[in-house]
């Protein structure tokens, strides 16, 4: 598909922003990665391979051409953040749409310090955005119906589901629900109820696999109503609770143990098995995904 009117701007080029360089490039949209790094920019350049050939990459925000959208992707912390989407707003014209692709902070607080907030929009993709279809689109307070509709129809057209919140809440839909989950297979891990490998087999093997065919909703509509209700009025008082990350989750990070990209997280990773383990799942995931999207959802609502 070409999209040849289509010119968009991603700043910040790592993980999430080269997969979206390489999105758009996919897709025919003429787009700059812009990162303050000079490294990551020539790294980001490298792990888009022949789509580089489709891709600008600069180090700041002065743009040649006015685009259509920007997509700030930069690090997740609300005061760079607002600096960067307030130095978008200085460099583009009044009817480019400001997308931030946080995770979830509030898209008010992002937006904070811009003069037009009408045309900022939420915009969370999932890792690797050129693979995994949806994307919860948030918009702020201030944000106009046309701006989260115009976004949408962008989305569209690049293959995406956009999947629109009524209201802005921290984390938006996709991170709550991570995050309860892993707070309670935390909570099992430090209780010694389960080992890492078993609790992710019997997640992956069980939920897992039939959350990749149905929604939790419709899945629990499948097995009964009236059956979770009896379960959850006796589990409900035994689930993790807590308001504070939890200690064997702080523990890790302080000693250093921060996941495959230092060679350490619940598993020990080397080069090899982390590169294997990466080029597995980007196959496995686009196999998942036609599956998934083979049988639409039998419901009505
Ligand atoms: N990694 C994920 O799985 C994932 C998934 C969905 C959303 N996100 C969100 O996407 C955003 C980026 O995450 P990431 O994982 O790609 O982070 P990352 O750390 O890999 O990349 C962030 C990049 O931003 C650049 N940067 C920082 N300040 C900048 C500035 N002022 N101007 C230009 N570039 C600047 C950094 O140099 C860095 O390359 C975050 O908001 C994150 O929460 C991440």
């Amino acid at each position: 598909m070409q999209q040849d009117s289509l010119r968009a701007v991603v700043v910040g080029a790592g993980t999430m922003g080269t997969t979206l360089a390489k999105l758009m490039a996919l897709n025919g949209v003429k787009v700059t990665v812009v990162d303050t790094n000079p490294k990551v920019l020539e790294a980001s350049r490298q792990r888009l391979g022949p789509h580089a050939a489709m891709t600008c990459f600069a180090t700041d925000l002065k743009m040649a051409e006015v685009p259509d959208f920007v997509i700030e992707s930069v690090t997740e912390n609300v005061d760079v953040k607002q600096k960067v989407v307030a130095q978008i707003e200085a460099n583009v014209n009044d009817a480019t749409i400001i997308m931030t692709n946080t995770s979830g902070i509030p898209i008010d607080e992002i937006g904070s310090a811009l003069q037009a907030p009408q045309r900022f929009v939420g915009t969370h993709f999932f890792n690797p955005a050129d693979i995994v279809p949806t994307v919860e689109v948030v918009p702020g307070s201030h944000t106009e119906a046309e701006t989260v509709q115009k976004a949408c129809g962008w989305l569209t057209r690049l293959g995406k589901r956009p999947a629109v919140l009524k209201t802005c809440v921290p984390g938006f839909v996709a991170n709550r629900i991570q995050h309860a989950v892993m707070r309670e297979c935390l909570s099992l891990l430090e209780k010694g109820v389960v080992e890492a490998e078993a609790l992710d087999d019997i997640v992956q093997y069980s939920i897992g696999v039939r959350m990749a065919l149905n929604g939790p909703l419709c899945q629990r509509d499948l097995n009964g109503l009236d059956t979770h209700l009896n379960i959850a009025r006796y589990l409900y008082p035994d689930l993790d609770a807590r308001q504070q990350p939890s200690a064997l989750l702080e523990e890790y990070v302080a000693e250093g143990r921060l996941g495959a990209k230092v060679g350490r997280g619940f598993y020990r990773w080397g080069e090899e098995s982390l590169a294997r383990h990466q080029a597995q799942e980007r196959n496995k995931l686009q196999r998942i995904i036609e599956l998934a999207a083979q049988g639409s959802n039998g419901g009505e609502s």
